[in-house]
């Protein structure tokens, strides 16, 4: 074969290869409103920064026939390129050859990517189309998929990992998003589920929709699998540009700082916590009178909200907000929210990022339905996340600070680099009324006006504890500060914890609270 001819061999065999299920098949996926594999990794990455590994990976499977099928790319495509200028490994799997499925040609091409990812510190991103391991294949999928998560496991908390859910995906190709740090969905796109409505029909006698058993609602209102909502692909991948530009490259690195800039004028931090103090207000509100440029990019808005954990800039650098939300559930943590929020800090603690608290709340959510759903168990996640983050700790509590949320809010004692209280917080074992009632109760009840001795003794409780000053004159925190001094207060102190290092004893790894 002369050189030309080699030449043109190869570009046929590339072009049979990059059509996957062909041209029929593509349109279908288009008529589903889904992108076809190789534009969606195209809109994501920097213009032609892509650079494709194993094109002409081939299957080995013999049985039902499928010796006699060309599965293209076996099914996914993977390779390196730049996002916001910053190296990336990303893999899409492709719904039009064999659905996305998994065989063990298909999980070695991801693993191998997988494995450059966590040498080389580099972000990985999975876009995820795919009916799970592919059943021809039998135990060499399920052994292709062990191996991605056994590297997902490996890269957690080395490499951002982030999945991204495009078509309907069952099994493994939710078990591996579900094992990395974000997870991005779009409305009426995104699908997941262990087994799909046809198994469940199978073995259950249900009928039940894609959409009502795991779509991208569900998985970010209901079950907090999912983080980040979009409505259409294109919104998703600006998504995902926004996070990594919040991100290191790896947990060696820190996230690269901009230019600072102050928050907008139209958010003014004075005047968001109402007179009264029963009365709500948004966090959010407060989160952007404080940080650069009013900027708040929230990771699970939808789910669990009376917290609100994201990413914003104090000066510039990244930092990692925590705060109670007064305006959902009086930001009480519960089951969900602790899980959300002790997540979130052991993201920002394994990649450099300092985390800042807002605190607002009235404690952890009393009842037997939380009990019973194992607030204890759930709600240790949260001390254990703050303990065992050496960050920097900033704190602000800003209001309600009571018993053991004061404690897991990132309070002194599990280790805050510096606290700080607005004049209006109220910092106490538990709110006023609640106390009154116990440890006045004898007065009360033997009062000849109960009511109005209840009333007199809530009130000695409030002026005597509800106040910061019990806590100031007891060093729990650092000063009392006006809501105006806060974002001041801050840059002073990250600066100061800037190189902070807290070596702790030895262990192979702890146990948190699973
Ligand atoms: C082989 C598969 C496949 C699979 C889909 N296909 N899933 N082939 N193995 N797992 C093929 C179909 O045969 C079809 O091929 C094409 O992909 C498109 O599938 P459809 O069913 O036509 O599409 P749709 O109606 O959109 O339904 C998508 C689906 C459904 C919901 C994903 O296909 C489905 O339920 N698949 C099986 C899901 C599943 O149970 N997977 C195994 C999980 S176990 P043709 O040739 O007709 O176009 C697992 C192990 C890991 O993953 C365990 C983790 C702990």
């Amino acid at each position: 074969m002369s050189i030309l001819s080699k030449i043109k061999d190869f570009f046929a065999r590339k072009s049979v290869a990059k059509a996957g299920g062909g041209e029929k098949a593509i349109e279908k996926q288009k008529a589903m409103g889904k992108l076809p594999c190789r534009d969606r990794i195209e809109i994501l990455l920097d213009k032609n920064s892509f650079f494709e590994y194993d094109l002409f990976i081939a299957h080995k499977c013999t049985d039902f026939n499928m010796d006699k099928k060309q599965l293209y790319a076996d099914g996914v495509v993977t390779g390196t390129g730049t996002i916001n200028g910053n190296p990336i490994c990303v893999f899409a799997q492709d719904f039009t050859v064999a659905g996305g499925s998994l065989g063990l040609m298909h999980a070695r091409k991801i693993t191998k990517l997988m494995d450059h990812s966590l040498k080389l510190g580099v972000p990985l991103i999975g876009i995820n189309d795919s009916g799970g391991a592919r059943i021809q294949e039998g135990v060499n999928s399920l052994a292709g998929y062990g191996e991605i998560f056994f590297r997902n496991t490996l890269a957690s908390g080395v490499v951002p990992q982030i999945s991204v859910i495009l078509g309907p995906c069952a099994g493994g190709a939710v078990y591996s998003p579900a094992l990395t740090d974000f997870v991005f969905v779009v409305d009426k796109i995104s699908k997941m589920f262990i087994t799909g409505p046809e198994v469940i029909k199978t073995v259950l006698g249900e009928e039940i929709s894609m959409e009502d058993l795991g779509g991208a609602s569900v998985h970010t209102e209901i079950s907090g699998n999912a983080h980040f909502f979009a409505k259409d692909e294109y919104e998703c991948f600006e998504q995902i540009k926004t996070l990594l530009s919040y991100l290191p490259q790896s947990n060696t690195k820190k996230a690269k700082a901009i230019e600072p800039r102050p928050p907008k004028v139209n958010f003014d931090v004075e005047k968001i916590i109402p007179s009264d103090a029963k009365k709500p207000y948004d966090i959010r509100d407060v989160i952007r009178s404080i940080f650069d440029n009013s900027d708040f990019l929230e990771v699970q808005e939808r789910w669990a909200s009376n917290i609100v954990v994201g990413f914003a800039r104090l000066h510039g650098e990244t930092v990692g907000i925590v705060g109670n939300q007064p305006l959902v559930l009086a930001g009480v943590l519960d089951v969900d929210s602790s899980d959300k929020a002790a997540r979130f800090i052991r993201f920002c603690d394994s990649f450099n990022i300092p985390l800042v608290t807002l605190v607002d709340l009235p404690g952890y959510l009393p009842g037997v339905d939380q009990e019973h759903a194992g607030v204890i168990r759930h709600g240790a996640k949260v001390l254990y996340s703050y303990s065992e983050a050496t960050v920097p700790k900033l704190t602000i509590i800003l209001r309600k600070a009571y018993g053991g949320g004061y404690i897991a809010m990132c309070s002194r004692h599990l280790g805050a680099d510096f606290v700080f209280a607005w004049p209006t917080a109220e910092i106490a074992v538990m709110g006023p009324e609640g106390a009154a009632n116990i440890i006045f109760r004898a007065e009360i009840t033997g009062s000849s006006n109960p009511d109005e001795t209840r009333k007199q003794k809530v009130q000695e409780y409030i002026e005597k504890f509800s106040n910061p000053y019990v806590a100031a004159e007891n060093g729990h925190i650092d000063a009392v500060i006006e809501p105006s001094e806060t974002r001041a207060a801050l840059i002073h102190s990250l600066r100061l914890a800037a190189n902070k290092k807290e070596v702790r004893q030895f262990k192979k790894h702890g146990i948190p609270p699973f």
